[in-house]
């Protein structure tokens, strides 16, 4: 069953917008362009003109790779677009709230609060490697959760979902909740995309980013992937032309096959990495954990996580510190062989200090 009603009312009668005609071969005199082509850069396409009101090329070209529909799939700037589209399609302000489990990436509550949608956060526990409890997340459901945040592998935790908890989410929830599965990290992960779901559950929403493993967050590129009327209604709350001519074109070339073997190899070298900087910096006596993870980051507890923040930064090197609930812990972004030996050097003094 469709999750079309879940949809505000006013979101569902919302017509896209009717965008300028665009034909190949043609005299275009519709759309208040200026006849004068640009020759900054080296574009297949005039920057003169608008961009395609929604880069079908680019979106059968992500589908295919992701394994969806091209009608299944809106291209979005980044992948924090598509949350905001998400909660402003189904979140009434006022009235409607998302629901995720804590510690999440805080872009979730960051679009809720601007849409004027409540916040139910489900803690995890850092005894059960934060494991997303998903009879938790259903307790926590009422006739106003709109939609579910899961993020797998988690951002900062690194955890995974394991599919039968999703499963189990997707089937009490089924015509009630819009569950998106964010899977930002996926590719540095054991777990296969749950975009293969699609057609076996309505209410679910997948969200991919170029940003991690094909190494382009400058260019600011994501996907949201759910049911094909889903989908439309996202695409009519989007700004019409939202991707740009120099951003469609850089992301159709990081979709060759050359380029997706040198992603694919750093892949590989982030996941090796990951487990020779984990079992380093767990040797060190001011560190009490190290949780295991799926993503390109992992999550430690340090005795003084101010003193270690401090420390790094003094010598250059950034990490990142939440407090809160995690005011003792720090994520490490796994980079380079060499910027990885960086750090380790410098953790090196500061478990001499
Ligand atoms: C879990 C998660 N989702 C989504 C995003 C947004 O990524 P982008 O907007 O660059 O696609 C991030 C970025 O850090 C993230 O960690």
């Amino acid at each position: 069953m469709s999750i079309v009603s879940l949809v505000r009312p006013e979101i569902q009668a919302l017509r896209a917008y009717d965008a300028a005609e665009q034909l190949d071969d043609t005299i275009r005199l519709n759309a208040n362009e200026s006849p004068q082509i640009s020759s900054i850069g080296n574009f297949r396409r005039p920057l003169n003109r608008y961009p395609e009101v929604r880069p079908q090329r680019l979106q059968a070209a992500l589908a295919g790779r992701f394994g969806c529909s091209s009608d299944q799939i809106l291209v979005t700037r980044g992948s924090s677009e598509a949350i905001d589209l998400i909660i402003r399609t189904f979140c009434r302000s006022g009235e409607d709230h998302i629901l995720t489990p804590t510690p999440a990436f805080s872009m979730y509550r960051h679009y809720a609060i601007i849409q004027g949608a409540g916040v139910v956060e489900v803690q995890t526990v850092a005894e059960c490697d934060f494991a997303i409890d998903v009879d938790a997340l259903l307790a926590a459901c009422d006739a106003h959760t709109k939609v579910i945040f899961v993020c797998s592998p988690n951002n900062p935790t690194g955890t995974p979902l394991p599919r039968a908890d999703l499963l189990r989410l997707l089937d009490q929830r089924r015509s009630q909740s819009a569950v998106v599965v964010d899977e930002a990290y996926i590719e540095f992960g054991d777990e296969q995309s749950v975009i293969e779901l699609l057609n076996s559950y309505p209410n679910l929403l997948v969200l991919r980013t170029l940003s991690k493993a094909l190494g382009f967050a400058g260019v600011r590129c994501g996907a949201v992937a759910g049911a094909q009327e889903i989908i439309a209604l996202l695409s009519a709350i989007q700004a019409p032309y939202a991707l740009a001519t120099p951003v469609v074109e850089c992301v159709e070339d990081a979709l060759n096959d050359d380029q997706l073997i040198i992603a694919a190899n750093a892949v590989k070298q982030v996941i090796a990495e990951r487990s020779r900087l984990m079992s380093a910096i767990s040797n060190y006596d001011f560190v009490s954990k190290v949780w295991p993870s799926e993503a390109n980051f992992f999550l430690i507890r340090v005795d003084d996580a101010v003193a270690m923040m401090n420390h790094c930064k003094a010598h250059k090197v950034l990490l990142r510190h939440f407090g809160g609930e995690l005011a003792d812990c720090i994520r490490i972004t796994v980079g380079s062989q060499s910027d990885n030996d960086t750090l380790l050097s410098v953790l090196n003094r500061f478990a001499k200090d």
